[in-house]
């Protein structure tokens, strides 16, 4: 990847332009600077988890520029949409019914049918929005495990030489990320933020539930998404019988990627997990080396071989 460049506050409509054509651009959003991706791009997507080095696919947020965009993704019922009113644009996430038609790609929701989605405020962001006409997946602009970036210079000592540019907004005014509230059952805190629970609560008229365990436990849980027959792992030789998922060398019944392109592979991976599930045959998969992205694949793959059934 060459530099990263700085981009100036009147220069969003390149930043759309680098979007629309698969690169990785940081924006400033009111909370935190976001690495954002075209999320209709399943490799764009996919890297933005090799930029960030993250070890497994949490599920991101994607970014809208209204609630008209977000109505198009996702299932809002009253109480999602008064939130929706009251907040955006804003530091709120709503998690919410994924659309499935809305061609998102599956690694934008780690493959889960919620989403979630938020309308940010700063400027800078809405021109990008408005300019791309299309949703922008972006989690914070750090190195996994890593601090939330609130100014252009966190950004460049995090994901320089990762990312094609970075949008300079100035410093972020939240400078905490997004409050997210769950809608998919009763209104659920599922991350504290930028918005204090208590104005939530005001706007609801009741006490919003809290969420018990890791806030990325819906995408983390193990065996969730599993297919429904066996899944090896490791496997050169598929035993008959077997749905073979191949991966470079091993050329299996499909493949995550002929080439051995680990981006190919994350980018591929909840489509070819489905497709396979389809068979209804036990499933045999390649190895995937432990490195770069492989690391979180491996990771969605012993999930999906856990043994099942609690
Ligand atoms: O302020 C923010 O929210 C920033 C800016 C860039 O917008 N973004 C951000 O994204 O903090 P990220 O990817 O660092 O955090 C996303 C969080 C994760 O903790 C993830 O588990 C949760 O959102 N999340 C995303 N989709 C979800 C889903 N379908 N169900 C439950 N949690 C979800
Ligand atoms: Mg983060």
């Amino acid at each position: 990847m060459p530099q990263t460049v700085t981009l100036a506050p009147d220069q969003t409509s390149e930043a759309a332009r680098l979007l629309a054509g698969g690169a990785l651009v940081a924006i400033p959003t009111e909370t935190v600077y976001g690495l954002a991706a075209d999320a209709l791009n399943d490799r764009a997507v996919a890297e933005i988890f090799a930029a960030k080095d993250r070890p497994s696919f949490n599920p991101l947020i994607l970014h809208v520029p209204d609630l008209d965009s977000a109505e198009r993704l996702a299932v809002f019922d009253d109480t999602a949409r008064s939130l929706a009113e009251a907040f955006w644009p804003g530091p709120l996430t709503l998690v919410l019914p994924l659309r499935p038609e809305a061609g998102i790609a599956p690694l934008v929701t780690a493959g889960l049918d919620s989403v979630a989605l938020r309308v940010p405020a700063h400027p800078l962001a809405q021109e990008v929005l408005h300019a791309l006409g299309r949703p922008v997946a972006a989690p914070s602009a750090n190195p996994s495990g890593r601090i939330s970036p609130t100014t252009v210079a966190h950004v460049q000592a995090g994901l320089g030489g990762r990312v094609a540019a970075i949008l300079d907004g100035g410093p972020c005014g939240v400078g905490l990320e997004s409050t997210i509230v769950g809608c998919v059952e009763a209104p659920t805190l599922l991350r504290p933020g930028g918005i204090a629970a208590e104005q939530i609560e005001a706007v609801l008229d009741a006490p919003l539930a809290s969420h018990s365990g890791e806030i990325s436990a819906p995408g983390q849980m193990i065996s969730h998404y599993a297919p429904r027959r066996a899944v090896r792992l490791g496997v050169t030789k598929a035993a008959p019988g077997e749905a073979h998922l191949g991966f470079g060398a091993v050329p299996g019944d499909l493949s995550l990627s002929a080439s051995g392109d680990l981006t190919e592979a994350a980018a591929t991976l909840f489509q070819r997990l489905h497709q396979l599930d389809a068979l209804d045959q036990p499933i045999a998969v390649a190895p995937v080396p432990e490195q770069g992205l492989g690391r979180a694949i491996n990771d969605r793959l012993r999930r999906a071989a856990a043994p099942r059934g609690r």
